[in-house]
């Protein structure tokens, strides 16, 4: 980007006049001052030769038989390339009327004719001081734009390869996965169980890079949920089956709860499988040993609400919206309270959200965490139709009687 010139001889000073003696008399007060003139005898010379070449001043005569100087101001200054061209309207006509029209129509500022030397020299000095000042404005405008557009575009490509990244270890996991469940069929019980573990850890890897994906695709936008109809008791034992494993190694027992076993959700299968994954796996990896999961599902009014108890240490209060954040760390040593990754929780509440349900924690009476979501049901679509009602879900009884029962 060109550096500002404040030369005198630098400034491009433009006289439009009808009248060769008005022009002659401007550049006799103009050149000494040593600025470079040009001029013009009529609006569509001057408004070419602008154009050709955005002058910094413009002197324009309002009274010329072609286009009057008002309109050349105003084309001036609609115009992208010589918009910052200061105009000083040279006036013969008496009265503020004509002088406020004219500075209505964009001029910068005004000199009554007959011109008085001195009084109209300070007024170019003043006026090129305030052109100098807009063009520094414009040049820093430019390059921030510039360097903004430089920044996003960096912003976008490191996480495009963070992203691929992440993408491409999903195949080698799912490929360990699948040559993991054929090792562990073919050898015996004892080593089984080794073999099984590193399986359910493989397992809860791939699930973390799909959340970590599916984090970044929520938040844009981009994760286009499916709509079908999911039943809950469906839902809920495809997540406990492919966790079966894991329950063994915690030593916990997983009870499950249907007050509604008909109840149909209107949602993504796959995602809220991993969502009810989540919070299964947080449960276990929260519960003392021998500990017991209980996992409820009943229909509401407001949808189907899905809750997932354990008998852990539960979440301090001032806590149960920060589990929820991005890499949420919650380092309360003696609360019970791990310092985590935690993203599971955070992927969870935009998918539920995404759904238009609402997810939240609170203390079960008995001291563990009790997660529940309240999910689009298909029976509520049938009586309100699509739109409008699954996104004003708020069940969430919030300060009521759970909570305080809870303590
Ligand atoms: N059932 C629970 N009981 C007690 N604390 C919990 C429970 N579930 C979650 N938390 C707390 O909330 C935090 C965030 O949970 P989240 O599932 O988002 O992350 P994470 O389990 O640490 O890691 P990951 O991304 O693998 O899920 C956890 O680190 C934990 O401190
Ligand atoms: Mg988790």
């Amino acid at each position: 980007m060109s550096t500002i010139d404040y030369r005198p001889e630098a400034v491009d000073i433009l006289v439009v006049d009808d009248e060769e003696q008005n022009r002659l008399l401007l550049e006799e007060y103009l050149r000494p001052a040593g600025y470079t003139v040009r001029t013009a005898e009529n609006g569509e010379t001057a408004l070419k030769m602008a154009l050709e070449k955005p002058p910094d001043l413009v002197l324009l005569d309002i009274m010329m038989p072609d286009i009057n100087g008002m309109e050349v101001c105003q084309r001036l200054k609609s115009h992208e390339s010589t918009r910052l061209s200061q105009v000083m309207l040279v006036t013969a006509l008496g009265g503020s009327s004509a002088q406020v029209q004219g500075l209505d129509c964009g001029a910068d500022d005004y000199v009554v004719k007959p011109v008085r030397r001195d009084e109209f020299l300070a007024k170019v000095r003043s006026m090129l001081r305030v052109q100098r000042l807009v063009l520094e404005l414009h040049r820093t405008r430019e390059s921030l734009h510039l360097r903004n557009a430089e920044l996003e575009e960096l912003h976008a490509l490191k996480a495009t390869l963070s992203q691929s990244l992440v993408h491409d270890l999903k195949n080698p996991l799912t490929s360990m996965l699948g040559n993991l469940e054929l090792l562990s069929r073919e050898i015996d019980e004892a080593k089984r169980m080794r073999v099984t573990r590193c399986r359910n850890q493989a397992a809860r890897m791939h699930g973390m890079i799909l959340d970590l994906l599916d984090v970044a695709g929520l938040e844009e936008g981009r994760l286009k949920l499916k709509q079908e109809t999911v039943p809950a008791d469906d839902l809920i034992h495809g997540s406990l089956e492919g966790l079966e494993g894991l329950a063994e190694q915690h030593s916990v027992t997983i009870e499950v709860d249907l007050v509604s076993a008909e109840a149909e959700i209107h949602g993504d299968r796959s995602v809220l499988t991993r969502v009810l994954d989540n919070l299964l796996v947080n449960a276990m990896s929260h519960s003392p040993s021998g500990g017991v999961i209980t996992v409820t599902c009943e229909a509401r009014a407001e949808g189907v609400e899905v809750g997932v108890t354990d008998q852990g240490s539960g979440i301090p209060e001032q806590l149960r919206d920060k589990v929820f954040e991005k890499f949420a760390r919650l380092e309360l040593q003696g609360e019970g309270v791990s310092a985590n990754r935690g993203l599971g929780l955070t992927f969870s509440r935009l998918a539920v959200e995404a759904h238009g349900g609402v997810i939240w924690v609170e203390n079960a009476p008995e001291g563990g965490a009790r997660f529940r979501m309240i999910l689009p049901s298909v029976e509520e679509l049938r009586l309100y139709g699509s739109e409008g009602d699954s996104a004003g879900i708020d069940g969430r009884p919030g300060a009521t009687a759970s909570d305080a029962a809870s303590g």
